[in-house]
C-alpha cells in the first residue's frame, strides 16, 4: 500500500469505526458485532503503526493515550460557567415564572424541563470540528484541563459530525455534565470494598473522583457517560440556533447525547404537571437525577432576562425532596474531626438508600440530639439531602419500646482526654453549639490535618489516606505535615502491613507534593475559612507564600475575591508561632512556595488598564499568542464584551461578540491595529 492509498483507507476506517462508535455509545442501537468492530479497529491501528504521519489526537485509536500527568494545567473559560438557583416547593416555581414574566412583560414565555444529571459540569471545546479541550467547572472562570480523561469517553465525539460540505463551525464549547452511570458506580464500590478501598459516597463524587485521575489509562475503566445540555462560545456559524429544543437538536446532530425527555411548557401550572411527569420516570434513566432544570427556551428572551452574577435570571432548579429510609439506631459514635470538631455520629444497621448502602450517618451536635430526643435503640429516619454525608432527621416515635436508652455526650475529649469547649464563634455560624477539643496535639486534630493535606483536593498524595495516616501518627513517626518530608523509605516499609512497593509509591508521593502549586498548599493547611476557591484566589493575587503572609489585612482584601473575615483568619494562622515553625520547616524541606496562578496587577505599558476582547480567526497571531502580547503591554483579555470593554480585536468569522460591540459602540480593531498598540 503506498501512501495516498493508507491516507485514504485510514479516512474510510475513522469514519466508519466512529459512525459505530456513536450507534453504540450515544444511541444505544449497535450496528455491528464485537468481533467486525475490533477487526477494523485492529486494521486502523496497523495502518497508524505503518504510516505513524496518518495519526491524529482525533482518531479513535487515541481515546485511551498519553502519559499521566503530574497535575492539571488550568484552562480560561471563554464565557463564564455558571451555576443555577435551587427551588424546593411549588410556591417557588410560581414566584420564579412571576418574576421572570415582569423582566419581560408583554411577552409569551415559553419554558423547557429537563432532567437535573447528578453529575460534574464540563465545558468541551472543538475549534474547526475537533475536540481540542475539555475542563472541569472550576472556579467557574478557569478550571482544569482534564481534556485526555474526556477523550477516553466514547460519548463525547472526537470529531464533529456534520453535514457532507458543510464546514465545521470555527469555535464551538458545549456544556454538558458528565456522570457515572448508577450501574457503573454500584459496580465500582463493590470492587472497592472487595479492595479494601474506601467507597464513594454517591455517583457525583464517584464522577469526580474519576475525572480527577491524572492517568487517562485509569479514568478508561470507568463507565463515564455524558450528557450535553448547554453552549459556551460559539463563532464562526451563521445559522446558530435560536431556541433551547433547536439546539438540543443541533447537538444531537453533531454526534452528542442530549436529555433522555425535556417537556415543553407554557405556564406555573404547566411546569409542575411536567416536573410532576419527570419524577415519574427519572428512575429509570441510567444517570441520577435530583431534580428538574427549567429554562426559557428563547434565546433572545434569555438576553434581555439577563444574569445575577452566580446564575442566570432566565433557568431555575427544582429539587426533589430527598429519599428518606428507616433502619435502628445501634450506637453512638464521637468523631473528632481536624479542628477539633466533635460530632456525634450515628451507627446503623444498613441500609439501602439510592444507591448505596449506609451504616452511618451524623447526627450534628449535641443539642440536634437532645432536641429531636433521639435515643439508642430508636428506629430513626435518615435522609441524603444532595450532601455526601447522610443524616438522621427524625425518630419514628411509634417505634419506640420505652427501651431505649439516652445518650450521654461526652465531657472531655474521647481521643485524648483533654478538656473541650462550646465557645462560640470559631466557625462561621457556629453559635456555640459544637464542642471542640482543646488541644491541638490531639491525635485525632493530627490525624485529621495530615489526611486534609494529603487529600486529592489538596496536595493530592497518593497512599495518605486514614488507614496509613493513622499508623504514621500512632507509631510517633509524623506529628505534622512538614514530618512527611523526613520519612524515609525503612521508616514507611517498617509499618504494619505496609509492602516496600507501597511504601515507595507513598514516597513518590510524597515528593512530588512538593512541587505542587501555592493554592494546594494553601488549601492543605487547613486555614480556617481557606477552601480551594479562596486559596486559588490567593493563588492568583499573590505571587509567594511568603506574600501572602507578608500582607496586612487591608492588602489581603485588596485581592479580588477576599472578604475581611477570610484576610483575618490567614493573619491570625500566620500570627501563631507553631505554625510559622511549621512554614519554615517546609521551606526546610523544599516545598514550592510560588504561585503559577499568580496574575500581577495592571502593570505599566501602553495598555495599562485597558480591557480587550478577542473573537474570531486572527491572520497570524493564536489566541494565547495576542493574549500574551495584550499582558505584557499591560492589557487585560476579557471572555465577553459589556461596556468596560475598551477594544474589540477581530479576526475571520468573528461571532456574536462583534455584533454586541457594535451594538455598544466599543471600538472594533483588528491584528494590525492591536500589534501597533502593543508598540510592536
Ligand atoms: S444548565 C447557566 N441543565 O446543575 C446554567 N445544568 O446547579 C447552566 N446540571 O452547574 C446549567 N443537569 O452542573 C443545566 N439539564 C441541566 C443540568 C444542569 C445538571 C448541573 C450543572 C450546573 C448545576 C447547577
Amino acid at each position: 500500500m503506498n501512501f495516498n492509498e493508507a491516507k485514504a483507507r485510514h479516512a474510510e476506517l475513522v469514519e466508519e469505526i466512529r459512525r459505530h462508535d456513536h450507534a453504540y455509545y450515544v444511541l444505544a442501537q449497535p450496528t455491528i458485532s464485537d468481533r467486525d468492530y475490533d477487526r477494523l479497529y485492529h486494521e486502523l491501528l496497523d495502518l497508524e503503526k505503518q504510516f505513524p504521519q496518518l495519526l491524529t489526537p482525533d482518531s479513535p485509536t487515541q481515546r485511551v493515550s498519553g502519559q499521566p500527568l503530574k497535575e492539571f494545567k488550568q484552562v480560561q473559560h471563554l464565557q463564564p460557567m455558571l451555576s443555577l438557583d435551587n427551588t424546593y416547593s411549588q410556591e417557588d416555581v410560581r414566584d420564579f415564572v412571576n418574576r421572570v414574566q415582569k423582566l419581560l412583560p408583554d411577552e409569551k414565555l415559553e419554558w423547557i424541563v429537563e432532567p437535573k444529571i447528578d453529575g460534574l459540569a464540563i465545558n468541551l471545546r472543538y475549534e474547526h470540528g475537533v475536540f481540542t479541550c475539555g475542563s472541569t467547572r472550576g472556579d467557574g472562570t478557569t478550571g482544569d484541563d482534564i481534556t485526555a480523561n474526556l477523550r477516553t469517553i466514547r460519548s463525547i465525539p472526537a470529531r464533529l459530525h456534520s453535514g457532507i460540505g458543510v464546514s465545521p463551525v470555527a469555535l464551538l464549547e458545549v456544556r454538558g455534565e458528565v456522570y457515572l452511570t448508577k450501574m457503573g458506580f454500584e459496580k465500582l464500590n463493590a470492587e472497592r470494598q472487595a479492595a479494601g478501598e474506601e467507597e464513594f459516597a454517591n455517583p457525583r463524587n464517584a464522577a469526580a473522583g474519576s475525572l480527577k485521575q491524572l492517568d487517562p489509562r485509569n479514568v478508561a475503566k470507568r463507565p463515564l457517560d455524558i450528557v450535553v445540555y448547554g453552549l459556551g462560545q460559539v463563532e464562526g456559524e451563521p445559522q446558530q440556533p435560536q431556541q433551547h429544543d433547536q439546539m438540543l437538536a443541533w447537538l444531537k446532530a453533531l454526534g452528542f447525547k442530549t436529555p433522555d425527555r425535556t417537556w415543553h411548557c407554557r405556564s406555573a401550572d404547566e411546569l409542575l404537571a411536567a416536573i410532576e411527569a419527570l419524577d415519574q420516570v427519572r428512575r429509570k434513566f441510567a444517570y441520577e437525577t435530583d431534580g428538574a432544570v427549567i429554562k426559557l427556551n428563547s434565546f433572545a428572551q434569555r438576553e434581555i432576562a439577563g444574569f445575577t452574577s452566580k446564575a442566570p435570571r432566565w433557568s431555575i432548579a427544582y429539587k426533589y425532596a430527598a429519599e428518606q429510609a428507616e433502619t435502628r439506631l445501634n450506637g453512638i459514635t464521637v468523631q473528632v474531626g481536624r479542628t477539633g470538631a466533635l460530632t456525634p455520629v450515628a451507627e446503623l444497621e444498613p441500609v439501602f438508600l439510592t444507591g448505596s448502602t449506609i451504616s452511618r450517618a451524623t447526627l450534628h451536635n449535641e443539642d440536634y440530639i437532645r432536641e429531636k430526643d433521639i435515643r439508642i435503640g430508636d428506629t430513626v429516619k435518615i435522609e441524603k439531602a444532595g450532601e455526601v454525608i447522610p443524616a438522621v432527621v427524625d425518630v419514628v416515635l411509634a417505634r419506640r419500646t420505652g427501651k431505649e436508652v439516652a445518650f450521654r455526650f461526652p465531657t472531655q475529649c474521647p481521643e485524648c482526654g483533654s478538656r473541650i469547649s462550646r465557645a462560640p464563634g470559631i466557625d462561621e455560624g457556629d453559635e456555640g453549639v459544637v464542642w471542640r477539643c482543646l488541644n491541638p496535639d490531639c491525635p485525632a486534630q493530627v490525624r485529621g490535618r495530615l489526611e486534609h493535606w494529603c487529600a486529592r483536593g489538596a496536595m493530592d498524595i497518593e497512599g495518605g489516606g486514614e488507614v496509613l495516616v493513622r499508623q504514621l501518627v500512632q507509631t510517633g513517626l509524623v506529628s505534622d505535615v512538614a514530618g512527611l518530608y523526613a520519612l524515609t523509605l525503612s521508616d514507611v516499609a517498617g509499618l504494619e502491613r505496609m509492602g516496600e512497593k507501597s511504601a515507595r509509591n507513598f514516597l513518590d508521593g510524597v515528593a512530588a507534593s512538593k512541587q505542587r502549586d501555592l493554592w494546594r498548599l494553601l488549601f492543605g493547611l487547613g486555614i480556617l475559612h481557606v477552601g480551594a476557591g479562596v486559596a486559588k484566589a490567593l493563588g492568583r493575587g499573590f505571587a509567594t507564600l511568603d506574600d501572602v503572609f507578608a500582607a496586612s489585612v487591608d492588602q489581603l482584601t485588596d485581592c479580588e475575591d477576599i472578604g475581611e473575615v477570610i484576610a483575618q483568619s490567614v493573619v491570625q494562622w500566620h500570627g501563631d508561632p507553631r505554625n510559622r515553625q511549621l512554614i519554615e520547616r517546609l521551606r526546610k524541606g523544599g516545598l514550592n512556595f510560588k504561585s503559577a496562578l499568580y496574575q500581577p496587577k495592571a502593570k505599566a505599558g501602553p495598555l495599562a488598564g485597558k480591557i480587550f476582547v478577542l473573537t474570531g480567526t486572527l491572520p497570524t497571531l493564536k489566541r494565547e499568542e495576542a493574549t500574551a502580547k495584550i499582558e505584557a503591554a499591560g492589557g487585560k483579555v476579557s471572555s465577553s464584551v459589556s461596556k468596560k470593554t475598551d477594544y474589540v480585536v477581530a479576526g475571520a468569522e468573528a461571532g456574536s461578540k462583534l455584533d454586541k460591540a457594535q451594538k455598544l459602540g466599543v471600538k472594533i480593531i483588528d491584528e494590525r491595529e492591536l500589534l501597533r498598540l502593543c508598540g510592536a
